[in-house]
């Protein structure tokens, strides 16, 4: 079981949030800043975990890309 999460952040709280969950998780799981890497390949992947946080009512824009770009793969994931 592959999971990866992927997350954006501004300040560091989904960051620090990203990497505690990966210590939990059990399998290989990767973590993926999309502001450092927007284009990740996610196809190797069984779980893909997204994440995170919200200013004036909306989500980061790397966040919101990368659901738009990748909803037709996202559709055979298990996704948290
Ligand atoms: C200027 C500002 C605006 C915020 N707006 C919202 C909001 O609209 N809704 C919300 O739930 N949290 C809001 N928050 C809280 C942040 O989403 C929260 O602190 C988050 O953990 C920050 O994560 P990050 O450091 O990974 O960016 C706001 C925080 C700040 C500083």
């Amino acid at each position: 079981m592959k999971t990866l999460i992927v997350y954006a952040t501004k300040h560091g709280c989904t960051e620090k949030c990203a990497e505690e969950l990966s210590g939990l998780l059990e399998g290989e799981v990767n973590l993926c800043n999309l502001k450092k890497e927007p284009f990740v390949d996610i196809s190797q992947y069984d779980v893909v975990i997204i994440g995170g946080s919200i200013y004036a009512g909306r989500i980061q824009n790397e966040v919101r890309n990368f659901c738009e770009d990748k909803m037709n793969f996202l559709d055979n994931k298990r996704i948290g």
